[in-house]
């Protein structure tokens, strides 16, 4: 080994080889950069010298960047060198060739430098991170915000039983039938739906053991508000474990959020509490979007570090939320809901909606809440005459209700 540390870069594209070696040269100046043309001329050059990393594109003549890896995998001197695919194959069957062939990380033309760069040094550095960590959560909300403005058409949709649902009150003339019969479409619901009337949830005296009998025991508004939330549950899935755990969290956020909201509008004497339950449900909807757009850059990720989601989930939830209820059209009551619940006194309309959704979120704001004293005394309470009894009672009866959601849903 002759100490003298060193990329190779394959790629017949001569100028996007040029313009890597002028990133890496700037960034990593200690490295020596190689250039070869195509797959052939890489695989000798490959194992003939050291190289501390191999960065190939995959379509290369006379030996693709798959065929490549697959050889160096295979041979005992460049079994272990760390790979990086640069391709514009974004897709998953892509992805999954690359990953199966040894890859150690992988990412699509065009590509930042900076993201670029932030691989390299991964790789370089014997980490298998990935991508995310640190103070790479910036680098993850700019990767965001980039894929969301070149045109993310990817959205979330509206779950299809809450859009017939709102079809059929906004007809205003609704029976248990007509529910009965958008219920009966979607067995998973209609089996929670009995769960919940028989759950201490809604107290009655004997079994519910049809929909048509859990949705009388519920009543028309909790059966809609239980519909909405239980729907929520499928609007994203995602196969990541991090993604599934934060969209796991996220529910039960809104869940509790809806639970706590519809009791202060009780202990406020406001004439539709369930109203407040559904601003509950959707107030945190951003963040559905944030995740699918994180899911779908992460096909070419090795990892995903759950802190930096969650930074950015905090930081850009409130802006995305409001293009999505934009697009599931929903009126602008919903919109600033969903875009000033962390800062409602920078909205025109501080409506008394807002400011429940906003001091719901401070008193189930976990280990980093207020306390019930220190609630009393924001502004946002002293308008709506909440006083700490009260705040105590529904966070009392916040957690009795969730306990029993976690029972049955
Ligand atoms: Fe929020
Ligand atoms: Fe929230």
């Amino acid at each position: 080994m002759s100490g003298v540390k060193k990329i190779l870069v394959a790629d017949d594209e001569i100028h996007i080889a040029m313009a890597i070696k002028a990133i890496l040269k700037k960034a990593l100046p200690g490295y020596v950069v190689d250039h070869a043309k195509n797959g052939v001329e890489a695989w000798k050059m490959a194992s003939t010298n050291d190289y501390q990393l191999v960065i190939s594109d995959w379509n290369m003549p006379k030996k693709n960047g798959d065929e490549l890896l697959s050889d160096l995998r295979k041979n005992n001197d460049t079994s272990k060198t760390p790979f990086m695919m640069l391709t514009a194959r974004g897709d998953r069957d892509s992805y999954a060739v690359a990953a199966k062939a040894g890859v150690d990380d992988y990412l699509i033309k065009p590509f930042k430098a900076a993201e670029f760069v932030l691989k390299v040094k991964g790789l370089l550095e014997h980490e298998t991170a990935g991508l995310l960590g640190g103070v790479q959560a910036e680098c993850l909300a700019d990767l965001v915000v980039d894929r969301f403005k070149k045109g993310y058409t990817n959205l979330p949709v509206l779950p299809k039983v809450v859009k017939n649902f709102n079809k059929l009150f906004e007809s205003g003339d609704v029976t248990i039938e007509d529910i009965v019969k958008v219920v009966e479409l979607d067995s998973a619901i209609a089996l929670k739906l009995i769960s919940i009337a028989n759950s201490p949830l809604v107290r009655g005296a004997s079994d519910c053991l049809s929909v048509e009998r859990a949705i009388t025991r519920l009543g028309l508004p909790e059966t809609k508000n239980y519909i909405v939330a239980l729907a929520n549950k499928g609007v994203l899935v995602s196969e990541n474990i991090i993604l599934k755990k934060v969209l796991e969290d996220l529910w039960w956020h809104s869940l509790e959020t809806a639970y706590c909201a519809k009791l202060l509008a009780i202990m406020l004497n406001h004439s539709n509490p369930d109203k407040l339950f559904l601003l509950g449900l959707l107030h945190d909807v951003g963040k559905l979007l944030l995740v699918s757009i994180v899911d779908d850059l992460s096909i070419t990720w090795s990892e995903i570090d759950k802190a930096a989601v969650d930074e950015i989930m905090d930081s850009l939830h409130a802006d995305f939320g409001s293009v999505l209820i934009r697009a599931w059209n929903f009126g602008d009551e919903f919109y600033d809901i969903v875009h000033f619940h962390h800062s409602p006194f920078d909205s025109e309309n501080i409506s008394f909606e807002l400011l429940v959704i906003y001091l719901a979120n401070l008193i189930l704001g976990g280990d980093d809440g207020k306390d019930a004293v220190e609630i009393t005394s924001s502004q946002a309470a002293i308008r709506l005459g909440l006083k700490s009894d009260m705040i105590m009672s529904v966070i009392e009866k916040t957690n009795e209700y969730v306990a029993s959601a976690r029972r049955v849903l």
